[in-house]
C-alpha cells in the first residue's frame, strides 16, 4: 500500500454564520496548518465563503473545498451549483453523498451521477459512505457495500485515484470521542470497504484507495483511529470550527 501525507479535512457544515468569521476561522486554520509537511489540509466550506476565502488566503497549505455540486453543468436548475462555478472559486475537493444530505434525499444514484460529473471535472471527490446502525446480522455491510457498488457505477480505475473514500458510521455522527468507532471496529470496517473495491476494481486499485475516517474525531481519539484503526485521514465536523482543537488533530495526523 503506498503511504503518503494523511489528509485531514475540515467539514464546516452550514457554519459560521458570517463572512467575517469564516475568514478568520479560515486564516487561523492556516496558521495551525503550515509547516505540516505530512498533512494536507483541506476546508471545506459553505459556497457563499468559497470566493472570498480563496481571495484573503495568500498560503499555500490549505486547499479549498466545497460540500456539494450538481450533476449538471448547465442548465434552469434553480439553486444548485454547477462543477464549473465551483471550478472557477478556486475550488479543488468536493464532499458528495454526505449523509447530512442522503437524509434530505440523496440517493446512491444522484451521489453516482454528482461523482461522474465531478470527477470529469477535474475535482478530488471525498465520497462518503457509512451506515445507520449495526446489527448482529451484518445487514449494515450489505447497506455498504450498496452504497459502495452504486456510488462506484461507471467510475474508472483511472479515476479512483481521485476518490476518496470516508467512512463516516451515522450512528457516530456529530458526538463526543467516547461515542466515535473503536479503532478495532474502524479497521475491520476499512478491511470490509477495501474488499468491496477488489469485487469492483482489482487488489492494486483497493489497496492504493484512500480511506479516511468521519464521526466525533476529537483531538483525544485521533491518534489511535490513524494508527490501530488505518484510517488515511479523517473528515472532521463540530472539532474543525475549534482552531485549537483541530490543530491539536492536524499535529496528530502530521506525526504519525
Ligand atoms: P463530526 O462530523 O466530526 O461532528 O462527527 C463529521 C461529519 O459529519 O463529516
Amino acid at each position: 500500500m503506498k503511504k503518503d501525507k494523511k489528509l485531514v479535512i475540515a467539514n464546516w457544515k452550514m457554519n459560521p454564520e458570517t463572512t467575517v468569521e469564516a475568514k478568520k476561522l479560515f486564516l487561523q486554520i492556516g496558521k495551525e496548518a503550515s509547516g505540516l509537511r505530512n498533512v494536507e489540509t483541506v476546508v471545506c466550506a459553505p459556497f457563499v465563503f468559497l470566493s472570498e476565502l480563496k481571495r484573503v488566503y495568500k498560503g499555500g497549505t490549505l486547499s479549498l473545498g466545497a460540500q456539494d455540486l450538481f450533476w449538471e453543468n448547465k442548465g434552469s436548475y434553480t439553486g444548485e451549483i454547477s462543477p464549473t462555478q465551483l471550478k472557477n472559486t478556486g475550488v479543488r475537493f468536493v464532499i458528495l453523498g454526505h449523509s447530512e444530505r442522503r437524509a434530505l434525499w440523496e440517493t446512491n444514484s444522484d451521489v453516482n451521477k454528482k461523482i461522474k460529473m465531478a470527477l470529469k471535472q477535474g475535482f478530488r471527490v471525498i465520497f462518503c459512505v457509512g451506515e445507520k446502525e449495526r446489527d448482529r446480522q451484518g445487514e449494515h455491510l450489505q447497506f455498504l457495500k450498496e452504497q459502495l457498488i452504486e456510488g462506484l457505477q461507471k467510475v474508472s480505475s483511472k479515476d479512483m485515484k481521485n476518490i476518496i473514500i470516508a467512512y463516516e458510521p451515522i450512528w457516530a455522527i456529530g458526538k463526543t470521542e467516547e461515542d466515535a468507532i473503536t479503532p478495532q471496529s474502524l479497521h475491520e470496517m476499512i478491511l470490509f470497504i477495501r474488499k468491496i473495491l477488489v469485487t469492483i476494481y482489482n487488489k492494486n486499485i483497493a489497496l492504493d484507495a484512500k480511506v479516511i475516517y468521519g464521526g466525533s474525531v476529537e483531538r483525544g481519539n485521533a491518534h489511535n483511529i490513524l494508527t490501530e484503526g488505518t484510517a488515511e485521514g479523517f473528515l472532521v465536523g463540530h472539532a474543525s470550527l475549534n482552531t485549537s482543537e483541530f490543530g491539536d488533530i492536524l499535529k496528530i495526523a502530521n506525526s504519525v
